[in-house]
């Protein structure tokens, strides 16, 4: 922890098998902030709970993300790495933070509104307060930058807004935290609706790639994947479908775009998927080695998120202490 460092802050909810969406969109994208950035990669389980979760799928996958997490290869020396619900500074500076919060800001969230319209009947009031945890994550860690999706963008402005009221109120206490966008970023899209970008919570499984997905299941749906009429590999906004495989098939391979067009001019799609399917299960079968290893260590596993955990505590502590104090509680 050198303070000469910015801080980055992430999380992924293990409410869900990531998806190569989360592994090239994400994950990959960590890993080379590492060296250069004092960094928090968190599993938000406490924000898995705003929609229903079985209760061993949720300790099922909490341990595996943690597992993705490293193999994808996030040194925990390097990271802090850890568990959302061991450091309970989020919870408390949640609570603290949404009495800073207006009903009316959470209720113009989209995702918020989407998830609702989805869950119909039973809408917990998690889900609806779920950006002001959010801001309490990163919040606490001091961050400056955050790597996020677009579709959690609004989230971060919120998160500044509550930061800047709360500053205003009292005197500076958080820092104004910046979306970090990376150079290179692949946004990986939905293999059936190429529009919508892929997501672990999609309906039909043809939708997206699991980064545990077996080499038979890889190729099936990419085999599925929706294309076009045009029948030429280019990477134009007509051809969604294919501008996604070509996208995959550059992050995969490390190719160009243009190299990719080249490698494919006069060949059809059937080859082409043929390959991109292959690229995929190469690059995905040694991470995928090693998620089994890490998950049949599991003291190990402990050892690395109670060591985070602890480093993540010391932080955040501090944080929640100084709101309470500002705020008017006796210490
Ligand atoms: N809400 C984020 C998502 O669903 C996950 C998340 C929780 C997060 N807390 C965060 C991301 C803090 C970045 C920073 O993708």
């Amino acid at each position: 922890m050198e303070e000469n460092k910015k801080v980055i802050f992430s999380g992924i909810q293990p409410s869900g098998n990531l998806t190569i969406g989360n592994y090239y969109g994400a994950l990959k994208n960590w890993v080379k902030l590492q060296e250069q950035y004092d960094t928090y990669y968190c599993i938000v389980d406490l924000h898995a709970i705003t929609v229903k979760q079985e209760p061993k799928d949720l300790r099922r996958r909490t341990l595996e993300v943690l597992a993705i997490y490293l193999a994808a290869g996030l040194d925990p020396e390097k990271n802090t790495i850890f568990i959302q619900s061991h450091v309970p500074a989020h919870s408390e500076a949640a609570w603290l933070l949404n009495c800073y919060t207006y009903m009316g800001e959470l209720s113009r969230m989209t995702q918020f509104k989407d998830k609702s319209a989805r869950y119909g009947e039973s809408i917990s009031a998690g889900l609806f307060s779920y950006p002001v945890l959010m801001a309490a994550d990163i919040l606490l860690y001091n961050t400056d930058l955050v790597p996020v999706g677009s579709d959690q963008k609004q989230h971060l402005e919120i998160t500044r807004d509550i930061a800047d009221r709360f500053n205003n109120i009292y005197s500076p206490t958080f820092k104004i935290p910046e979306p970090y966008i990376p150079e290179v970023g692949a946004r990986i899209m939905d293999l059936q609706s190429p529009e919508k970008k892929m997501s672990k919570s999609a309906d039909n499984p043809n939708s997206y790639i699991l980064i545990m997905d077996s080499p038979e299941v890889i190729k099936n749906k990419i085999s599925r994947a929706v294309t076009d009429t045009i029948g030429i590999v280019q990477y134009t906004n007509d051809q969604p479908g294919i501008k996604n495989l070509m996208d995959i098939m550059s992050v995969a391979t490390g190719k160009t775009i243009d190299e990719i067009q080249k490698e494919y001019e006069g060949l059809g799609y059937a080859q082409f998927k043929k390959d991109v399917a292959e690229a995929l299960i190469t690059e995905l079968k040694p991470i995928q080695s090693k998620i089994k290893e890490y998950l049949d260590n599991k003291e190990l596993l402990e050892e690395i998120y109670t060591k985070g955990a602890e480093k993540a505590n010391y932080v955040a502590r501090k944080t929640l202490s100084k709101m309470q104090r500002k705020i008017g509680f006796i210490k």
